[in-house]
């Protein structure tokens, strides 16, 4: 990044990290923070540090005893401004890792522009700091170069984002946050009204009806990076509120949304790695996905695809194959490569393993010289070498297999998938999209005994499913297909969307074909309905998660490491200590009185 913040001020005349060996005999003026110092008698180094990186500075008694006794004072952190010749580093003394280090800096003047206590945790090793110690003083957490450059790239995707979308026509508006409960399925974070007493605004869980109201006011290219509220379960790739880079195209079909993506995509690659993405990306039906690796956001790096083995299973006498079979189950292979050596004990853990994702049990057949498995006597030998063949298991690999209902088959097996590759180190560097198409219109909801709309119920079902849905028949709502598709990188799912529902008719249709009653539709999205009344375009889009797209194009293990001030993962931030009580003034101004019980007595 260019950086031009650095030159003629009074406190400095260039960034401790933009001078070279062509600046050798010149004078220069910089400010910062004190990195490290090592004092070797007579000579004092430090590493004086600011945004734009990093120059040894050196205190010799030569330029003055003032100085000098100055420079002893200096700690850790202590903000300075020198003024100093830059010279070349004596031979052998350079650091050929950074733009600075063939120079170093002998200080004339010396000014201590602020005093920094003993800090909570060094910034210059790379030794694991505590994670609620470096929330707590994120703004020392982020001076951390690896922070910096975490937020730096952050700033860039956004900007890109912002050229990118602009040149297409697309206008950034934004949307309300004070606003009403929206429709993505998570728990709502509520704000309670002073002006309507009882009533309340819900904080979006993503602008989704306002981007469409957007298209039927004729905007016809929407975008927004905007900050999105879910009170749902965190996980490391999840926060209770994250940012999605939104997007809405009126006139539009499915390819035309994938197309413009594919190119945010390539152009966020080439500016940030200066590399060229191949497009277009593969494109997997929902179904296909889940049959070959058991969820619908795989990761593509590597192969161990899930082998049906229903045929071969039902040639055996295995009473737990034969039973799920007969129960309208499945049974499903995946490959153990190079896990023919597992102990007993290992062999245990991993059952364990899957018994804790939901499976029954788990079985499997270690290929060795021989087959060599417990169950080995229920099965011909040329069944187990077919099993062999389809997996393509050879001498050290072990074959998994689970057979129960479908959905507990394939998310136990997508699961091990992932944990298999992770232990035997199958994962290739590079990054590999797929975008999954084709997604069934609604899903079973076992809790409440009902379907419910597996994105949004604004989905657009297929043109062929449409004609189903208005032709008044007897539809099976578990075949329904959408125009829904999601995006997902290296495994992971950054961005989903689809094309809209834009008449009224249909729109009513499928809110009572999930049983939502007309007064129930009405109160919660009635402005919606109102609005595709009048007009509407066809319209569709999609949502990409900024923080995980930053999380894969950093590298960051967590999250929480590109946002600049986030939540754990219990919602809280323990820098500024929020959630937190409020007096009771305020309360009772919101007509609110707390019925929170009382904590467990500790034993
Ligand atoms: P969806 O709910 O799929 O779609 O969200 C879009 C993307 O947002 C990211 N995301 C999250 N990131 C961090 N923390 C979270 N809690 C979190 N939840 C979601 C994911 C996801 O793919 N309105 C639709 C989009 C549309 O249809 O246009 C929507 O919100 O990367
Ligand atoms: P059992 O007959 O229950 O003792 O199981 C025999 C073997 O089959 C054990 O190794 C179990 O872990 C395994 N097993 C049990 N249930 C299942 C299942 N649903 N799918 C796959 N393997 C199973």
């Amino acid at each position: 990044m260019k950086d031009h913040m650095h030159n003629n001020s009074e406190y400095r005349s260039t960034g401790c990290g933009q001078i070279d060996s062509t600046y050798a005999g010149k004078e220069v003026t910089m400010s910062g923070w004190v990195f490290r110092s090592r004092d070797h008698g007579g000579l004092i180094f430090c590493d004086l540090r600011d945004r734009t990186g990093v120059s040894q500075i050196v205190f010799s008694p030569d330029y003055g005893e003032a100085i000098h006794k100055t420079a002893h004072q200096l700690r850790a952190e202590y903000v300075i401004k020198i003024t100093g010749d830059v010279c070349l580093r004596p031979e052998g003394t350079e650091n050929p890792d950074i733009l600075t280090g063939s120079v170093e800096v002998y200080v004339k003047a010396l000014e201590i522009l602020n005093r920094a206590e003993p800090l909570p945790f060094q910034l210059d090793q790379d030794i694991e700091i505590a994670e609620g110690n470096r929330l707590r003083y994120r703004y020392l957490d982020l001076r951390r170069p690896e922070m910096l450059k975490n937020i730096i790239t952050r700033h860039k995707i956004c900007k890109t984002v912002r050229d990118y979308l602009d040149g297409l026509g697309f206008l950034d508006i934004e949307t309300p946050v004070l606003t009403k409960s929206t429709p993505e399925g998570a728990r709502d974070y509520l704000v309670p009204s002073r002006m309507a007493p009882g009533c309340f605004y819900a904080l979006p869980q993503s602008p989704q009806i306002f981007k469409q109201l957007l298209m039927v006011a004729g905007m016809e290219r929407y975008y927004q990076i905007v900050r999105c509220f879910r009170d749902e379960d965190l996980r490391a790739d999840r926060q209770p509120e994250f940012t999605q880079i939104d997007m809405e195209m009126s006139f539009v079909g499915v390819n035309d949304i994938i197309n413009m993506v594919e190119g945010l995509v390539k152009k966020i690659f080439k500016e940030i790695r200066n590399e060229e993405l191949v497009t277009p990306i593969e494109r997997l039906a929902y179904s296909e996905a889940m049959e070959r690796f058991g969820n619908d956001k795989p990761d593509m790096r590597f192969e161990l695809e899930l082998k049906d083995m229903a045929d071969l299973a039902s040639n055996s006498s295995f009473k737990v194959f034969l039973d799920a079979l007969s129960s309208g189950g499945r049974v499903k292979g995946l490959l153990g490569k190079g896990m023919a050596g597992y102990s007993r004990r290992e062999t245990d853990l991993l059952t364990a393993e899957a018994q804790s994702l939901g499976a029954k049990g788990l079985a499997w057949i270690k290929v060795k010289d021989g087959f060599d498995s417990p169950i080995l006597k229920f099965f011909p030998e040329d069944v187990v070498r077919q099993m062999a063949d389809r997996l393509q298991a050879a001498p050290g690999d072990m074959m998994l297999f689970v057979a129960d209902k479908e959905p507990v088959v394939n998310d136990v097996l997508s699961r091990m998938r992932l944990d298999i590759a992770k232990k035997q180190n199958l994962i290739p560097s590079g990054d590999k999209f797929v975008w999954i198409t084709e997604f069934p219109l609604f899903e079973w909801n076992e809790e409440d005994g009902r379907f419910q709309a597996i994105h949004h119920p604004f989905t657009s079902p297929t043109d062929e499913d449409i004609r189903l849905i208005m032709g008044g028949g007897d539809v099976d709502l578990s075949k329904l297909k959408s125009k829904a598709y999601d995006l997902v990188l290296n495994g992971s799912e950054i961005g989903g969307g689809s094309i809209r529902i834009h008449r009224p008719e249909l729109q009513k249709e499928i809110f009572k074909l999930i049983g939502m009653a007309e007064a129930e539709a009405e109160e919660r999205f009635g402005f919606l309905l109102d609005a595709l009344k009048y007009g509407a375009p066809p319209h569709g889009g999609l949502a990409i998660g900024l923080d995980r797209l930053v999380m894969l194009m950093t590298g960051a293990q967590s999250i929480r490491d590109v946002i600049a001030f986030p939540k754990t993962q219990k919602a809280s931030c323990p820098l500024s200590g929020a959630p937190s009580h409020v007096d009771k003034k305020q309360l009772r101004e919101l007509y609110i009185r707390l019925n929170v019980p009382e904590p467990a007595p500790e034993l």
